[in-house]
Order: C-alpha cells, then structure tokens, then sequence
C-alpha cells in the first residue's frame, strides 16, 4: 500500500506539501468522522501484477442515511488516462447501491482541477465549498460533489466495460 501511496506521490505533494509517508497510509483506515466508526468504513484495493494500482476508502451513510461518502480514491501515477478511475468508480459506486446508497459524495482539491474534471465528466455537481483546512504544510479548500444514484444513469456510466 505505502508503495502505491509513493507511486501517487504528485497527488499528496500537491495536497499536503510533502511525499507521502507510512502513517498516511495507517490512517486511512482509521480516519474517519468522529460520529462514525472505522468499520462503516470500507477500504478497497486493486492489484495488479505489479501490485496494488488503485485504492478507494468509501463511508455509508455519512452526513446521512443513503449518502456514501468517497473519502479517497486514487490511481497509480503511471496507469491514470487509460479509463481505470471510472471503471473503479463504477465498481464502488455498484457496489455501494447494492448496500442502499442512493447519494454518493466526496470533497476535491479546489486546486485539484483535473480530478475536479473527471469527477465532473462521471456526473458529479458540486453541492458547496467548505475551509481552508490545513493540509500538513498546505492549505485548501474543498469542493464538495454530489452524484444521486436514483436517477437516470448517464450513458459514460451505463456503457463501462466490465
Ligand atoms: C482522478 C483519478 C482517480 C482519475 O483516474 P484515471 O484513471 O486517470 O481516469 P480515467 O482514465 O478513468 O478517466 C475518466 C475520464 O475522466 C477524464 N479525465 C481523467 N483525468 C483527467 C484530467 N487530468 N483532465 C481532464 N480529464 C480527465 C478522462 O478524459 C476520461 O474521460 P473520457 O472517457 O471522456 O475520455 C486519477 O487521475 C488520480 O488518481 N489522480 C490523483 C489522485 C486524485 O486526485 N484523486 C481524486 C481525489 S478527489
């Protein structure tokens, strides 16, 4: 996991000023909202044979009953552009309407402007802005984005191989 974590390391530069360390990895699995506990937490991985190429951590029902919050997704560096995000997003996104997701929602970078495009291109809209909050030696604000599951599916989604 630490080694996919160094593979994305572009992603915690930009948005903690610093290379990603082991304990950023620990805490994945442990940083959650204090109302909530770890084990409404699912971390999942994808592994290749060159290791693990993608992780994403989701939490249900948080703010509320039916939202599925997307804390952390993320893809090997050297495997992005080639449709691997929205085909994992399609996995998680299944698999948590299975479970009674009707809302998933995340938070991206405001200076995150490409993972902001792609969350966009899957259907995403934003819901509000919240901070700055720091960052270890940054600050940020957040765009949260909201994709309700109860409606029509989008054809980018309907049509993802499998
Ligand atoms: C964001 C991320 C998960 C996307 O994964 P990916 O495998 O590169 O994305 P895909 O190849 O599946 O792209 C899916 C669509 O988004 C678009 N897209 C992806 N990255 C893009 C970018 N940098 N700029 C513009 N569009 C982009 C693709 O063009 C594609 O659209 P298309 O099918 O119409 O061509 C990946 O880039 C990543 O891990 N980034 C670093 C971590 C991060 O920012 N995570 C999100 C935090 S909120």
């Amino acid at each position: 996991m630490q080694t996919c974590y160094n593979r994305c390391s572009d992603y915690f530069l930009l948005q903690d000023g610093a290379a990603p360390t082991l304990d950023d990895a620990r805490e994945l699995f442990s940083d959650v909202p204090p109302e909530k506990s770890a084990h409404n937490q699912a971390v999942l991985g994808w592994k290749g044979p060159g290791g693990l190429y993608a992780i994403a951590a989701i939490l249900r029902d948080y703010p509320r009953d039916g939202t599925w919050y997307l804390g952390f997704m993320i893809v090997d560096a050297a495997q992005r552009g080639r449709g691997v995000g929205r085909s994992i997003y399609s996995t998680v996104e299944s698999w948590a309407a299975a479970r009674g997701a009707t809302e998933i929602r995340l938070a991206v970078l405001e200076a995150n402007e490409a993972a902001e495009r792609f969350w966009r291109s899957l259907g995403f809209i934003e819901y509000r802005r919240v901070g700055p909050d720091t960052f270890k030696m940054r600050s940020h604000r957040r765009i949260e984005l909201s994709r309700r599951l109860s409606g029509p599916v989008g054809p980018k989604l309907r049509f993802w191989p499998c």
